[in-house]
């Protein structure tokens, strides 16, 4: 999805929000080494470590950022993407900032959890004291469900919005099973209703010219 949203752009300027440890960072660099990344995130010792991991990358620079309040100017990256970092913020706030900072004619890519996912809506419903210590979740995190993801994105300003259910593929799936329950998982996500129920959203928009 990246690579496609990136198609045209000569070195295109890319912002990942919330990159942690730099897991995501790694794959889009993989995917595509000439464009300029910059990762940043919150948290000081994820970008340390992110930043140790990915040293030999010569186009990637890592920063402490808070991604609802960005010391980028105005109009600055022809894309910004993230993965499982908007459902951390008060997403509208996160997206306005996102928007700021964006090109006229910028592409969002952001792949969150989905609240209408059985295993998500459950640990929501949780006490939180409970899930940080169980479940090792942490705080901040509100799962959200795609019309939610929808209304912020428009409120944002972003056009061509759309935000799909995608991903039935289980993290704890065991490496023998992941082939076949990607086949299944492609198959379920062409199902409707049942695909509302998918482990994650892809969240993607515009920023008008
Ligand atoms: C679930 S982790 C995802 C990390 C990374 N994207 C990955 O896929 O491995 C969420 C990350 O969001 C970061 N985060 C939370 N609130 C943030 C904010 N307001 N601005 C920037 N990063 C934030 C956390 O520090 C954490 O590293």
């Amino acid at each position: 999805m990246l690579v496609e949203l990136l198609e045209g752009l000569h070195e295109p300027n890319v912002l990942e929000i919330g990159c942690g440890t730099g897991a995501y960072t790694k794959a889009v660099l993989d995917l595509c080494p000439t464009l300029r990344l910059v990762a940043s995130d919150v948290s000081t010792e994820s970008v340390a470590l992110a930043s140790r991991e990915l040293q030999e990358h010569p186009n990637l620079v890592c920063e402490t950022m808070d991604a609802c309040s960005m010391s980028y100017p105005d109009n600055g990256f022809d894309v910004v993407t993230g993965y499982a970092i908007v459902h951390h913020t008060p997403m509208l706030q996160c997206l306005r900032e996102v928007f700021r900072v964006l090109k006229p004619g910028g592409r969002i890519l952001f792949f969150e959890p989905n609240l209408a996912n059985p295993q998500q809506a459950f640990y929501s419903a949780l006490p939180r004291p409970f899930a940080m210590r169980r479940l090792h979740m942490s705080p901040d995190e509100r799962y959200f469900g795609r019309w939610k993801a929808r209304r912020c994105l428009n409120a944002a300003g972003f056009a061509d919005v759309s935000v799909r259910p995608f991903d039935f593929v289980h993290p704890r799936l065991s490496s023998r099973l992941i082939r076949l329950g990607t086949r299944v998982g492609l198959i379920l996500e062409r199902i409707p209703l049942v695909k509302e129920i998918a482990g994650s959203l892809v969240m993607s928009g515009t920023k008008p010219a």
